[in-house]
């Protein structure tokens, strides 16, 4: 349940009207936390909470593809995930080589275009090729562009950036003069996307967690603590809804 001003409790379906009153925001970015606590809380082991994690990812592409969402953008696994346990990161890499073939059809179907944003050096090669073969097979989509944040580090984004400009200048293409706030936003992994106007947390945590650093300087954020397990339609739009009723500023009054 949510509240809207005036604290009237909002169902699903009211919720989702009231959304669809107001624009939606053109970009939106998740920091889908909360996977292993969810699992713990039960009394499973923390992959079981992967497992169930991924249908809210699921869910959550199918939402916001049907609000007309342009761009999400979902934290999968971090440049720092890599520390966990070995299993656990093995398991997080075998779900998402069979969850990306198992949405082909899926993302086909609804026009969407994957791309995946992060390092491909220390990806195993099985997920690479399923990486390769589902960005390949959406390349020509032309409805929302979903960004996956795989072995993603927003630090090292920044230095893949800074080094194809600095290797640009090198070659004699760019001058240093000529390095502004939009090349910079280009030579980043999002490219020409624009950046997330609304960037959600789930489990609680007031932290970026090394997420889209550059990106996010005028995002509006929305922390929740549901779980990410436990993430929904009604969550998607309590969050939209709130984003609906800020009032940006971009350092203006
Ligand atoms: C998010 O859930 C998934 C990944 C970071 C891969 P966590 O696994 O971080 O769950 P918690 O934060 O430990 O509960
Ligand atoms: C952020 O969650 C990364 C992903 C959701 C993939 P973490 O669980 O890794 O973040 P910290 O460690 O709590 O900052
Ligand atoms: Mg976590």
């Amino acid at each position: 349940m949510a509240l809207k001003p005036g604290h009237v409790t909002l169902g699903e379906s009211e919720l989702l009207e009231l959304v669809r009153t107001q624009p939606v925001p053109r970009h939106v970015a998740v920091i889908m936390d909360g996977n292993g606590r969810w699992a713990t809380q039960r009394g499973l082991p923390r992959v079981a909470g992967h497992s169930e994690g991924v249908k809210s990812a699921r869910t959550v592409v199918r939402t916001a593809d049907t609000l007309g969402v342009g761009y999400l953008t979902l934290y999968a696994f971090s440049s720092e995930n890599w520390s966990r346990p070995s299993e656990e990161v093995a398991t997080l890499m075998s779900l998402l080589e069979r969850s990306i073939h198992q949405e082909l059809p899926e993302l086909m179907a609804r026009n969407i275009r994957l791309r995946v944003i992060g390092r491909a050096q220390g990806v195993p090669a099985a997920v690479k090729r399923g990486i390769d073969h589902v960005t390949d097979a959406t390349a020509g989509n032309t409805g929302m562009t979903l960004f996956m944040a795989f072995n993603y580090g927003g630090r090292d984004e920044l230095v893949d950036a800074f080094r194809a400009l600095a290797g640009r200048i090198e070659r004699g293409e760019l001058a240093p003069a000529e390095i502004d706030e939009d090349r910079i936003s280009r030579a980043l992994y999002t490219g020409d996307a624009p950046d997330p106007d609304l960037l959600i947390r789930t489990s609680g945590e007031m932290r970026i967690s090394n997420f889209l650093l550059w990106q996010i300087a005028y995002t509006e954020l929305w922390v929740t603590s549901v779980l990410w397990p436990d993430f929904g339609p009604h969550d998607l739009y309590s969050a939209i809804a709130e984003y609906q009723r800020r009032e940006r500023r971009f350092g203006g009054v």
